[in-house]
């Protein structure tokens, strides 16, 4: 059998032949072009969109403009219907708004945090109103999130609570209507959203849950800890190893009940390819975000700290019978030579989707 053609159209790959090079694939992470090469019996990149059995839409949402949408949107016109894409770009704003993002889920009957979303122009023209409604919010919620709805790497979010003075709030709300000003003319659905914080279920320490999944497959899927209130990956030290252990323990043993639930929550955003993140309350998910490009800090160097790292790596032999997951996510080359044959089997066995 032929190996399927694969087109990546993103921001980064530019236009013409320069989107052929691998080198400038968008969010590219460690080990995945040496995974994807791995992969050549079954898939192979093409040069040209008109040869593509398979396209792939790699565009960081936070740096995606209102242009850039546009131009990808344009290329994609004419494949619509007949060529797989894998996350459209017409489904930007489902993962990239995070009010969407839960709107969609709550319709669906996901759990998802309380949430408003404050317009711009009324935070200017009605200042004391929206002030008021943010107000009755934390009250309502008594730990809250004012945050931009579009951005990463926890920017643009400010922790509130029930006592937080006055002054806290409006300049917070003050502080955040400039980060919003700066992103709205390129990037127009930029909004600001109060979220309610979801307490940690166990003595102050969060748990977040990440799920990959690939065309209703789970991939990976991992849990991290802290006791921070914003943390990624990344923030976990030595301290939190223990907890880590536990937590990847148990989502192992929940997963079966759980994965249903969270392949339909990527389904109803309309990605083909994304990670998913939520809490889990009463061995229920509450949903909190979908990145469709996922790359950050454990993808690109392992879990934790360099000593949390060092930890994991010293005592593969004794853990990874317990939490095969996160010793699965750090084999990196393999794993993406997974997710790249998955790529092209689905292609196979599919006629469109
Ligand atoms: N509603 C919430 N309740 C509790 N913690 C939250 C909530 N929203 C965000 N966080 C914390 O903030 C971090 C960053 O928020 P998130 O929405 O995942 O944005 P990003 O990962 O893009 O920076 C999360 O990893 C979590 O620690
Ligand atoms: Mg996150």
């Amino acid at each position: 059998m032929n190996p399927v053609s694969i087109y990546f159209i993103g921001k980064k790959q530019g236009v013409g032949l320069r989107r052929f090079r691998l080198s400038k694939l968008e969010n590219r992470r460690h080990l995945e072009i040496e995974g994807f090469q791995d992969a050549f019996q079954y898939i192979r990149q093409v040069r040209f969109i008109k040869n593509a059995d398979i396209i792939w839409v790699r565009a960081r949402p936070e740096h995606t403009t209102d242009y850039d949408r546009k131009v990808i949107d344009k290329h994609l016109t004419k494949f619509r219907g007949t060529v797989p894409i894998i996350n459209d770009i017409n489904i930007f704003d489902n993962y990239d708004c995070k009010e969407i993002t839960f709107n969609i889920w709550k319709n669906k009957n996901f759990q998802c945090p309380d949430y408003i979303t404050l317009s711009i122009d009324k935070l200017k023209n009605q200042f004391s109103e929206t002030v008021d409604e943010v107000n009755q919010f934390i009250k309502k919620n008594n730990k809250i999130f004012l945050r931009t709805n579009n951005e990463t790497a926890a920017n643009g979010m400010i922790f509130l609570t029930k006592y937080s003075s006055q002054a806290e709030i409006i300049n917070a709300i003050d502080k955040l209507i400039k980060r919003c000003e700066k992103f709205l003319p390129k990037r127009s659905s930029t909004r600001l959203m109060c979220v309610e914080y979801i307490e940690p279920q166990d003595n102050n320490i969060q748990e977040i849950f990440r799920v990959h999944v690939l065309f209703n497959k789970i991939l990976s899927f991992y849990a991290v800890n802290s006791k921070n209130i914003v943390f990624h990956n990344i923030d976990m030290t030595e301290y939190d190893i223990s907890k880590f252990i536990k937590i990847n323990k148990k989502f192992c043993s929940l997963m079966p009940e759980l994965e249903k639930q969270i392949i339909d929550s990527v389904n109803a955003i309309g990605c083909k390819i994304a990670a998913v993140e939520f809490f889990i309350k009463d061995n229920k998910p509450i949903m909190l975000e979908i990145n469709p490009m996922w790359g950050g800090h454990a993808s690109q160097h392992g879990f934790g700290n360099n000593m949390f790292q060092k930890y994991l790596k010293d005592n593969k032999n004794k853990l990874k019978k317990d939490i095969p997951n996160v010793y699965w996510f750090m084999k990196k080359r393999l794993y993406y030579k997974k997710l790249y044959k998955s790529i092209s089997s689905h292609c196979i066995n599919t006629t469109i989707s």
